[in-house]
């Protein structure tokens, strides 16, 4: 846990090993305490606010129900919604949310947001997603490949797509700390920033795995047992990078080509949401402008039992409950 960020969920960098450890098998016990409908509302009387400066479904159900399970009272303020911003400045209404929450979640923009959300309001501050680091996550990402291989050694992970984001950042660094090997499959100009490399990699060296970077599609497939992409266009950025990112990355979708270069039983999975059909409005208009049907990964990848997305995605309300509890429990 960082030293000036105390009970605060910012990134993962600021946990170690066994910390992240603590969150995975406190997730899988709360998840069998659901599934076997024994009650676990040790945060009654507790409040949180959702501050979501961007969309989400999975992040801000999984907040609500992992709250609501805890016991806890719970406000979803969305992006229009409050005087943040515009009205209020960030400090002010910290120092306000602080006042009167147990605790905060953010999702929005720059990772500093976050940092000084933590500062000025006070209380534990969960960081639900910044351009820099999507750090729930990964945890729910681990407990579901745990789940799935039963173990991390000498698992390898490949990213395909946009590495320099919240998804290609994070989830290098959790295979550094958890000891999964991990490739970023990328063009050159979309790979992670090299200070952040090069930390993953000290971590790395630390923990018995490597970090890899490589345009090189069949050296990032082979032996790969985790084919993992993102969305090629962020939350946040401009439309314009639309047509040269299809351009850079459209060799790099996760296609039944990839999963059979891969290893015997490799898994497919996705953070989502994830434009694999033309069942979406963004789709039909990328379509429209550029005549592609498919992005990130092809709708027979997506649908095929190799797929864990939707495990995934149910395992993100189960981390998020142990986020919660672990955090405001220390
Ligand atoms: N994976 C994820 O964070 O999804 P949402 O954007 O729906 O929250
Ligand atoms: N990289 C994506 C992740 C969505 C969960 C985004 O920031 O939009």
């Amino acid at each position: 846990m960082h030293p000036e960020y105390k009970n605060c969920f910012l990134k993962l960098l600021d946990f170690s090993p066994a910390e992240i450890r603590e969150f995975i098998d406190t997730a899988a016990e709360l998840k069998r305490q659901k599934k076997a409908g024994i009650p676990h509302r040790h945060l009654e009387g507790k409040n949180m606010v959702l501050l979501f400066e961007k969309t989400s479904t999975r992040t801000r159900c999984a907040f609500e129900v992992a709250g609501m399970d805890l016991g806890m009272g719970v406000t979803f303020l969305d992006p229009g919604a409050s005087q943040m911003g515009k009205k209020e400045s960030l400090a002010d209404t910290a120092r306000v949310l602080g006042r009167m929450y147990d605790c905060i979640e953010y999702r929005g923009y720059d990772q500093s947001i976050v940092e000084d959300l933590a500062k000025y309001s006070g209380v534990p501050v969960f960081n639900g997603l910044t351009d820099q680091f999507h750090p729930t996550q990964i945890i729910a990402d681990l407990l579901t490949i745990e789940e799935h291989f039963g173990h991390f050694k000498g698992i390898n992970m490949t990213y395909y797509g946009d590495a320099r984001f919240n998804m290609g950042n994070s989830l290098m660094i959790g295979c550094a700390k958890m000891g999964l090997n991990f490739t970023a499959c990328a063009p050159k100009e979309l790979f992670p920033a090299p200070e952040l490399v090069e930390q993953a990699r000290a971590i790395a060296a630390e923990n018995g795995c490597t970090i890899t970077l490589t345009e090189d599609i069949e050296e990032a497939t082979k032996g790969a047992d985790v084919l993992y992409t993102d969305i090629w266009v962020s939350m946040g950025e401009p439309e314009s990078v639309w047509e040269e990112r299809i351009k850079l990355l459209t060799p790099y979708r996760v296609d039944s080509a990839k999963m059979a270069m891969a290893s015997e039983g490799a898994v497919f999975m996705h953070c989502l949401p994830s434009f694999h059909d033309q069942n979406t409005t963004v789709a039909r208009e990328i379509y429209a402008k550029y005549g592609i049907e498919e992005m990130e990964v092809t709708d027979e990848v997506f649908e095929s039992p190799a797929s864990i997305v939707f495990d995934e995605a149910e395992n993100r309300m189960h981390t998020i409950k142990a986020v919660i509890l672990t955090c405001m429990k220390k």
